[in-house]
């Protein structure tokens, strides 16, 4: 069977963003404090990204003529609540027609409530070890869903709520911080970035007007305490969707890498599925859906995490390049029981024929699993567009979309129609 006719109907095939990595000048979230202040350890800030806030209506219509039928985005709490406890209706309209767009074109939206970043007032009041932001998250989260529930049939509350877990372990085997602060996240180099990391993160408190000790965006957020206050703003979340949509399916994603276990590494790899995937699941018992995002795998043997073996090809991230990940942590993660879509998988790469080649083992591993009568909805790419990957800028090459961010021009790559061809062809049942 040739893979367009193997994917049940209905199943969502999409492509995602976040608001950050593409909207341009988010100018009133944590993150761009972040990239400005001196010393940043960002190699540059987002800017104008890809210019999506105003370009979001091809950028959709280019998706449908590929022939996805499914996009995810997020909105940005930064932009919806520019201040604590006030409501811009002008953002909420721009998501309005965003959504409604999507609904013209017959994609169906999947929303992102949050995507690690933050409104910068939220920091000065604790920021994610604050008792009082999973409140002030529903309260974002009522003000969307009374908006713009209607238009919503998925969200996902909170994007990798196990993100800064899962960083602080690469941390502690990767070392790949300069000066031993176990915050820093991976790949984070203060050389590189001619500063110290300690330096950066006083001036990132003091433009945020929080002292250093109370610093906490979301991707610093690995103590335990963190992490409840997490599972509680998801579970609050939830509930305040649920309320105002029932119909509206919801979800928490999670990053999960595909651990396999050697010799010797099975206490340690049993230690790193629970903190990073089972210790969640009590917090998504009511969900709709669990969202799993996946890029590669992780070795674990008597020595610890294992490094890439020696020649395995890598992706512009340093990543393994194995596409079959994605099929070992479906199968870990069905054993929640729970429906499973795919809000993430992909890799970085100029090379766009690996990731024509990456997409097709990564399906054939979610046909597998679907063989075995796993319950997997939908398979969402990441990303859309190249973007702004975060600390790392525009260099790595995530998107089945160029965007040539002088010029703002986009230029679908061959892998984008790749993927949406098997999309259209899943559709229309040929
Ligand atoms: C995040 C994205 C990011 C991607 C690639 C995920 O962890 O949700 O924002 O760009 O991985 O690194």
């Amino acid at each position: 069977m040739s893979m367009h006719t193997e994917f049940p109907a209905g199943f969502l095939w999409g492509t995602a963003t976040a608001a950050h990595q593409v909207e341009g000048n988010n100018i009133n979230s944590d993150f761009w404090v972040m990239e400005h202040a001196p010393g940043t350890i960002f190699q540059e800030p987002s800017g104008d990204a890809c210019d999506h806030y105003r370009l979001y209506c091809d950028d959709i219509q280019t998706l449908k003529d590929l022939g996805f039928n499914a996009y995810r985005f997020s909105i940005e709490w930064a932009r919806v609540e520019p201040a604590d406890g006030s409501i811009s209706k002008a953002a909420l309209r721009h998501y309005a027609d965003v959504l409604a767009t999507c609904h013209e074109y017959g994609i169906t939206p999947i929303v992102t409530l949050h995507h690690f970043t933050s409104p910068r007032w939220l920091m000065k009041l604790g920021g994610w070890e604050s008792a009082e932001t999973p409140k002030r998250f529903e309260a974002y989260t009522q003000a969307v869903m009374r908006e713009l529930g209607s238009l919503i049939p998925y969200v996902c509350t909170i994007n990798e709520a196990n993100i800064a877990v899962l960083l602080r372990r690469m941390n502690m085997n990767a070392g790949a911080q300069s000066d031993g602060d176990s915050q820093a996240p991976i790949g984070v180099n203060a050389d590189s970035a001619g500063g110290s990391f300690a330096a950066w993160m006083q001036a990132c408190a003091q433009e945020l007007n929080t002292p250093l000790d109370k610093l906490k965006t979301f991707l610093f957020t690995s103590t335990d305490a963190a992490q409840t206050l997490i599972r509680d703003a998801h579970a609050r979340a939830r509930d305040a969707i649920k309320s105002a949509n029932p119909a509206t399916q919801v979800g928490i994603t999670l990053a999960l890498n595909d651990v396999q276990t050697l010799p010797g590494g099975e206490a340690l790899a049993a230690t790193i599925k629970d903190e990073q995937f089972f210790s969640y699941l009590p917090a998504c018992a009511d969900d709709d859906f669990i969202g799993v995002q996946n890029y590669s795998r992780q070795r674990i043997g008597a020595e610890g995490v294992l490094p890439n073996e020696a020649g395995v090809e890598t992706t512009q991230m340093g990543y393994e390049y194995y596409p079959e990940a994605l099929e070992g942590v479906i199968r870990m993660v069905a054993a929640a029981g729970k429906p499973m879509i795919i809000t993430e998988n992909g890799l970085s790469t100029e090379d766009d024929s690996r990731r024509v080649a990456f997409i097709q083992r990564a399906l054939a591993g979610v046909r597998r699993c679907l063989d075995d009568r796993l319950d997997v909805r939908g398979y969402v790419y990441w990303s859309a567009l190249d973007n702004f990957e975060w600390v790392f800028g525009y260099r790595p090459k995530f998107g089945l979309i160029d965007v040539d961010r002088a010029t703002q021009q986009r230029r679908v790559k061959e892998s984008g129609r790749y993927l949406g061809n098997i999309a259209r062809r899943n559709a229309l049942g040929e």
